[in-house]
């Protein structure tokens, strides 16, 4: 009980000692488990020796920090191995307890100390050390004369192990280079594992050398611009000028980059389903032939209001054909030597099953294995994928879909559809990584449909920060972490790939790093605000939307009422139904918007302080009425 006491009353007192301070301490993403501000500051000198012991990983990370100075043309720091009694030391020190990634940062008036048990928690703290810098120390050349750093005391520690976001590279290609800034980015802020998508029915991203042609075929379509979904279907002999893939010495390259920035990947092969590009280069793969070349963007599958989904086309492939299973050693012979990382993704799902239901070789394999159902048929393909990915000395992970019919043994789950499928694995002793769609799918709009590429749903930044990856009554070894999901269906270029990951992202490495009690939305959007200006320094897009207010349509056809809602405290919504462009001296929104009889467009912006800071939202009213 004395201990509890004491606790809280610790807790409370960092608690306080964080909201008191503005020093850049009190905007740090994620949150450390605690600050302590103290007086005074050290200034970095031009010619600063960064101590960093012998240890080869801790040189490595001191140079990154050296290099992050010396983008200031007045600096010129070294990296030196060994050890000194002040100034700036990073050390491998076995007496800093905790989780994997723990660190503890000091800095004062002599110098700075961070000290980690591994590299690991070395990078973190370094994470930390450069937040604590001025947003000019993010510019690729910055004008920066001096860098100073209040004086604080940081201990830290990761929440979760699975700290991941998704880069869906099939749908739309992202070169190497454009991969290692995603990676940079992540880095920044904690997160450490990244799962590479790379293989869907728009695209095979990864060179396989004993099945050329899934490259050859696979990663090339035609180009489509506009809204991804319904475009027209690639037509015979058209030329295939959009796509990409990664060599094998790209890969090996992207996981040694990756590794220098902390961060593991993880590659998804999507299959059964989702294999387009796949049966594209090896038509024999599907259980019917059809499909002649990666997707373009096309409808291939219906989504009726009830019922199961199915294909237009068949994009699956044969589980009753061995030549699926042979075909699959060798790609994750080869996978698997590419990534260290302990797991694979092996997709599994939305598995379009009309195709299968209909085929001979299928019912044939059901009657052998005496199998029941298709979902049974799937369990039986994932359970042979899931013995092929174990020969090759790795864990298996998958979409929860590959729950459907019996769990393969070990196989750890991907819960997308919500918590729930992840708290039944996890219930019978499966390792779970969160990813809801409700929470974490980043290609979903961030503010009002008008304002956003067009998706099926939008996730604000305020739902994300509700994020809990642990549900009730689930041990909570089992859950491994979580992740955010960037589906690149509608996000063509990395700038773009920026906006849907920025802040949303932020909100989800506080989820997964920060403890779960420090949770504070208020806090969270100053800290946000504060970040967005490092992410200017950085030339990094994100998405304003937090500044917009959402629009619900109430009422009916004859008295149409618009409520707006601010996601933040602070803003005034000025507005009009005159077709103009409202300024601050515009009618305020205090209550639901009677929307005027004759009136065709209203638009909205908010202000703080006497500026715009919302973009201009114009709303056609008829629009507005068929949202009722
Ligand atoms: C998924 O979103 N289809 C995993």
């Amino acid at each position: 009980m004395k201990q509890i006491f004491l606790i809280s009353v610790l807790a409370a007192l960092s608690m306080t000692a964080v909201s008191q301070q503005t020093t850049p301490a009190a905007y740090l993403i994620p949150a450390p488990v605690s600050v302590r501000s103290a007086q005074g500051s050290f200034t970095i000198r031009p010619a600063e020796k960064i101590y960093s012991g012998s240890n080869k990983e801790v040189m490595a990370i001191a140079s990154l920090f050296s290099t992050a100075l010396n983008h200031s043309p007045a600096y010129k720091t070294t990296v030196v191995s060994g050890q000194a009694g002040s100034g700036i030391r990073f050390v491998i020190d076995p007496a800093v307890k905790g989780k994997t990634g723990s660190y503890s940062l000091g800095i004062s008036s002599t110098g700075i100390l961070l000290r980690a048990a591994e590299p690991a928690g070395i990078f973190y703290g370094l994470q930390t050390l450069l937040q604590l810098l001025p947003p000019a120390i993010e510019a690729p050349v910055s004008s920066e004369k001096t860098w100073k750093l209040a004086a604080v005391t940081i201990q830290d520690e990761p929440r979760f192990a699975w700290r991941g976001l998704m880069l869906d590279v099939a749908r739309h290609f992202f070169t190497v280079d454009e991969v290692k800034l995603f990676i940079d980015q992540m880095a920044k802020y904690k997160f450490n594992v990244l799962h590479w998508h790379l293989a869907d029915d728009e695209g095979w991203r990864i060179e396989i050398k004993s099945l050329p042609k899934l490259v050859e075929v696979g990663a090339m379509r035609p180009e489509r611009i506009g809204t991804f979904g319904t475009f027209k279907a690639p037509l015979p002999n058209e030329p295939r000028t959009y796509g990409g893939f990664y060599t094998q010495d790209q890969v090996r390259d992207v996981v040694k980059y990756a590794r220098s920035k902390y961060v593991d990947i993880v590659p998804e092969i999507d299959v059964p389903g989702h294999s387009m590009a796949a049966i594209a280069a090896y038509p024999e793969l599907a259980c019917t032939p059809g499909v002649k070349a990666p997707g373009a963007g096309d409808k291939f599958m219906e989504w009726p209001p009830t019922g199961h989904f199915y294909g237009l086309v068949d994009n699956a492939l044969c589980p009753a054909n061995e030549a699926v299973y042979t075909f699959l050693d060798k790609v994750f012979t080869e996978v698997a030597q590419l990534f260290p990382f302990e797991y694979i993704h092996m997709g599994g799902d939305e598995t379009a099953r009309n195709f299968w239901e209909k085929s001979e070789a299928v019912k044939a394999l059901m009657q052998k294995e005496n199998l029941k159902d298709l979902d049974q048929v799937q369990a039986y393909f994932v359970k042979r994928v899931a013995k092929i990915i174990a020969s090759k000395g790795k864990k298996m992970i998958g979409w929860d879909e590959i729950m459907a019919g019996g769990l393969a043994e070990n196989a750890a789950i991907m819960s997308w559809h919500g918590m729930k499928e992840g708290t039944e694995a996890a219930k019978m002793g499966h390792y779970v990584v969160m990813t809801p769609v409700s929470h974490v799918y980043l290609d979903y709009m961030q503010s009002d449909i008008s304002m956003e590429p067009p998706v099926y749903a939008s996730l604000r930044l305020k739902k994300v920060y509700t994020f809990e990856p642990v549900p009730e009554n689930v041990d909570p070894k089992f859950i491994l972490g979580g992740q955010g999901n960037l589906w690149t269906e509608q996000v063509y270029n990395i700038r773009q790939v920026q906006y849907m990951i920025w802040p949303r992202a932020f909100a989800i490495s506080e989820v997964l790093w920060s403890p779960a009690k420090t949770r504070d939305w208020p806090g969270f959007v100053t800290r946000v605000e504060k970040q967005l200006v490092r992410l200017d320094s950085a030339r990094t897009k994100y998405a304003p939307s937090m500044y917009d207010p959402a629009i619900t349509v109430k009422g009916d056809t004859n008295q149409l009422l618009i409520e707006l809602t601010p996601e933040i405290d602070g803003l005034q919504i000025h507005y009009s139904f005159d077709n103009s462009y409202p300024d601050q001296y515009y009618p305020t929104y205090k209550e639901p918007l009677k929307v005027p009889i004759d009136a065709s467009l209203l638009r909205v912006i908010t202000y703080r302080n006497g500026k715009p800071i919302g973009r201009m939202m114009s709303l056609p009213v008829a629009e507005l009425k068929k949202r009722l």
